[in-house]
């Protein structure tokens, strides 16, 4: 792919948004901005990125590709393949799982009728496991799309999972 190629793949909106991040960091640090950039790119392309959209957003910021795909793989907030038009992430970590994470993982597998790792026949929900989310004092603990939901019950899951379009 060429240079040209590599960045016109990021569309207008993308590229002022992550310009508007690179605005918080020194001309040198625009590493910086890789997390929010590859948030921007995702957001925008259905909630996956795709490999050429890393590199892209790589291209972007000047700095090697691998960069880009090292922590594009590392954190679980990034998806590589293409998802439902909701992800649902049940964190199963320590505190989660000794408060029922596994079991509400499993009812809402049943639920749906997926796998965790998998997407509703229809596109409407990818199911995942997730790492600690950072909301142990609720635990166990769901992010829905970027919201957090805490002291999840099946009963709440079910309304929670049935409200999502
Ligand atoms: S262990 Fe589940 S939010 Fe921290």
């Amino acid at each position: 792919m060429s240079s040209q190629e590599k960045l016109s793949i990021l569309s207008q909106a993308a590229r002022a948004e992550i310009d508007h991040w690179l605005t918080k960091y020194p001309p040198e640090q625009k590493r910086s901005a890789l997390l929010p950039a590859l948030h921007i790119v995702q957001d925008e392309n259905g909630g996956w990125l795709s490999p050429e959209l890393i590199e892209g957003v790589a291209h972007y910021l000047g700095i090697p590709p691998v960069a880009a795909y090292e922590v594009a793989t590392f954190y679980s907030m990034y998806d590589l393949q293409p998802v439902g038009r909701n992800k649902v992430k049940v964190c199963t970590s320590i505190s989660c799982m000794l408060r029922g994470a596994d079991e509400l993982l499993a009812y809402m597998e049943s639920h749906l009728g997926i796998k965790a790792g998998e997407t509703t026949p229809d596109g409407r929900i990818t199911l995942k496991k997730a790492e600690c989310l950072a909301a142990c004092g609720g635990a166990p603990a769901v992010m829905i799309n970027r919201n957090y939901h805490e002291n999840i019950t099946p009963e709440k899951a079910n309304e929670l999972l049935d409200d999502l379009e």
